[in-house]
């Protein structure tokens, strides 16, 4: 059994792309665990319900309380149903951790316009379709919420593949408008821009090679992963995040802080060896 302090005792909170891509613990997969070592009632949703099964069992395996809900978020109908079955299960939902992402390659000039599609789907429109569904629930309840969206420092910074960056810094502007929108109902929207953590997600494109010089590009000269992304997101869920809203959070061990060229440098250096 894990030590818990009860940071989000009572609380019941979604999180999308619960699961993890490979091997390993993801974004996703960390923050779930985190909610539920607190004490909140966590709701693991994935297109893959297996992924989700292996969060669950971490999650069972801490004495924590979770579910798996199956559902392609960027479907609408999807969406609502997974917001009604939290509604069923738990009887209310205070957390919406909007987490899944995906990647595609490509300029402007290459990327097809199916590849472009698809990321603004997955990266974005899931977080609209999810809050649209789940604030209306948690205004209700008299008691306002909490919702972080997961973007990237590629949202920040121009990276590796334009779809991408596009739909993360997206995610940024769409944090800021829905903190706007809905802080007067006591819904708090902030948003965190991981840096280049080793995770299932990246972990088949790298090599230790790689791994070092993604570690010594940043201030702090140490890898990050999944848990550090996690941590960053359980504060910004907890009571203790009460007056933080509409910010974007970088959990980049100061890569971003970094002056534009060295930046940069690091930058191609990455990704002329990831090809
Ligand atoms: N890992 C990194 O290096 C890194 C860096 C910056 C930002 N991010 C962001 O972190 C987030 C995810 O991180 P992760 O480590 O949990 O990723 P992950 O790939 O390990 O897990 C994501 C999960 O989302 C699920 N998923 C994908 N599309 C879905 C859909 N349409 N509906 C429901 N589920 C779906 C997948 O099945 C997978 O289990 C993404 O938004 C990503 O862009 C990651």
């Amino acid at each position: 059994m894990v030590e818990r302090e009860g940071r989000l005792e009572g609380k019941v909170a979604i999180v999308t792309g619960a699961g993890s891509s490979g091997p390993g613990v993801g974004n996703g997969k960390a923050a779930a665990v985190l909610f539920a070592r607190e004490g909140a009632r966590v709701l693991l949703v994935d297109a893959v319900a297996q992924r989700a099964g292996e969060t669950l069992e971490m999650i069972e395996g801490e004495g924590g309380e979770a579910s798996v809900f199956q559902a392609d978020v960027i479907d609408a109908t999807e969406c609502r149903t997974m917001v009604e079955a939290c509604l069923e299960r738990y009887g209310r939902v205070d957390i919406l951790d909007n987490n899944v992402g995906i990647s595609r390659r490509g300029t402007v000039v290459d990327v097809s316009e199916e590849d472009w599609d698809y990321v603004m789907a997955v990266n974005v429109k899931s977080i609209v379709l999810c809050s649209k569904y789940a604030i209306p629930k948690m205004m209700e309840s008299g008691d306002g919420g909490c919702i972080i969206n997961i973007s990237s420092i590629a949202g920040l910074r121009a990276h590796s593949s334009t779809p991408y960056t596009a739909s993360k810094a997206a995610v940024i502007g769409l944090t800021m408008s829905m903190a706007a929108d809905h802080g007067p109902d006591g819904i708090r929207v902030n948003c965190i821009a991981p840096g280049l953590v080793y995770s299932p997600m990246v972990a088949p494109r790298m090599d230790d090679e790689l791994r070092r010089v993604r570690r010594n590009a940043t201030p702090l000269r140490t890898e990050g992963n999944a848990w550090d992304i996690g941590y960053a997101a359980l504060y910004l869920a907890s009571d203790e995040a009460r007056w933080v809203n509409g910010v974007t959070l970088p959990v980049d061990a100061g890569l971003t802080a970094l002056s534009p060229v060295t930046y940069q440098t690091m930058a191609q250096q990455q990704y002329r060896r990831m090809g």
